[in-house]
């Protein structure tokens, strides 16, 4: 079977590339998954270029965003038959620590991901464990499948599972076109909120007005003055911030007083200059919220499922033309998703 591997930093044009692999044998309690369509993220990227969360070993073999096929299951797997069409929660953890046992997975000491830890998806087959597999239903798309497992899964545990955004309330999507920006706008919005949004371009905010009050084009106007603005002075419930260093204080200072800012990245880097008298002088709180649960996953998959929110697929292309979605997130030139097909 093909599978991408991360060879090196560097240009993706250079350090991607596509091996020849035996394909999976499933081990005990593990499932074959023949995928059909993976998505990248911003950890892709990181993947390759570097980040500080991220280890420099290679080669890699990337991949989180998993939708697929059964094709074989392991011994003692019960309930899951080839054919069935799946979704892959990426996390795996101990599944006995305290954490694991209030059903936080993502908080596990042992915690280890598919596409960093294991091999991922961007493969005609991966190997998963079949208790992270959630059904996909016949009229979603394979596509679609792929573009929410952890964008989503982020996004609902930044607003509603860790943030615990009201309908009353109103919330300011930072980075609206991102994988887990468009995401959260969707989620704000079906929540019933008052939101408003981010982004960096006319195109952008064109798509992102569909979900926002009002689209703030931060490259013309500083953020938090727009939404000082907006709400006559009061500033908004909640600021869902993945960039971080280049946005911190004004995310901050785009909150109410007793608001909250949750934050799941620091694309932009981890090393804010910020005036931490502008938190506790006005009750204000920061949440981390860096993945959801495996049970965040099941609830917002069923949202998808029943088409009240819906992945923005940018782009699909075959496994050959990885480098270009790398390219494409790296210049900021997506809307949602760049989705993978690695059986094309
Ligand atoms: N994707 C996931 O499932 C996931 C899960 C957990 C954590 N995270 C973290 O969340 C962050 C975003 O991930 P993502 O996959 O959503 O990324 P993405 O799809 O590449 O979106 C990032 C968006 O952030 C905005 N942005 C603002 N400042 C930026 C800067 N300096 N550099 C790059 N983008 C900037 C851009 O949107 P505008 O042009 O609209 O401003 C860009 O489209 C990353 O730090 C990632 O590690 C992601
Ligand atoms: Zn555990």
């Amino acid at each position: 079977m093909r599978a991408v591997h991360i060879v090196d930093s560097g240009a993706p044009e250079e350090v991607l590339e596509i091996r020849e692999l035996p394909r999976p044998d499933p081990g005990p309690g593990q499932v074959t998954v023949a995928v059909r369509a993976c998505a990248l993220q911003h950890a892709d990227v990181f993947a390759r270029v570097g980040h500080p969360e991220i280890e420099e070993s290679f080669p890699k073999r990337p991949g989180t965003e998993i939708a697929g096929v059964v094709d074989e299951v392991g011994d003692g797997v019960e309930g899951w038959s080839p054919g069935d069409r799946v979704n892959v929660y990426h996390h795996v953890s101990c599944g006995e620590c305290e954490f694991c046992e209030r059903g936080e997975q993502t908080m596990c000491p042992h915690d280890r991901k598919l596409g960093s830890d294991f091999p991922g998806g961007l493969a005609e087959y991966v190997e998963v464990p079949a208790a992270n597999l959630e059904a996909v239903p016949d009229h979603v798309e394979m596509t679609t499948a792929a573009a929410w497992p952890s964008s989503f899964t982020t996004a609902w545990r930044m607003l509603v599972s860790g943030g615990g955004l009201e309908p009353s309330e109103t919330a300011l999507i930072l980075g609206a076109s991102g994988g887990v920006g468009h995401a959260a706008l969707q989620l704000a919005d079906r929540i019933g909120a008052e939101v408003y949004a981010t982004t960096s371009a006319d195109w952008k905010a064109e798509r992102a007005a569909a979900w926002a009050e009002a689209v703030i084009d931060y490259t013309e106007t500083p953020f938090d003055e727009a939404v000082t603005e907006l709400t006559d002075g009061r500033g908004v419930d909640l600021v869902a911030d993945h960039v971080g260093e280049e946005t911190w204080q004004r995310s901050i200072d785009s909150l109410a007083t007793g608001g909250r800012m949750v934050i799941c990245g620091a694309t932009s880097g981890a090393d804010p200059d910020i005036d931490i008298r502008s938190v506790y002088q006005r009750h204000r709180r920061i949440l981390g919220t860096p993945m959801g649960s495996r049970q965040d996953f099941r609830d917002v998959g069923r949202l998808i499922a029943r088409g009240e929110v819906s992945p923005v697929v940018d782009r699909v292309l075959p496994l050959d033309r990885v480098a270009e979605g790398h390219r494409a997130i790296e210049n900021r030139e997506v809307f949602g998703k760049v989705v993978v097909t690695p059986q094309e």
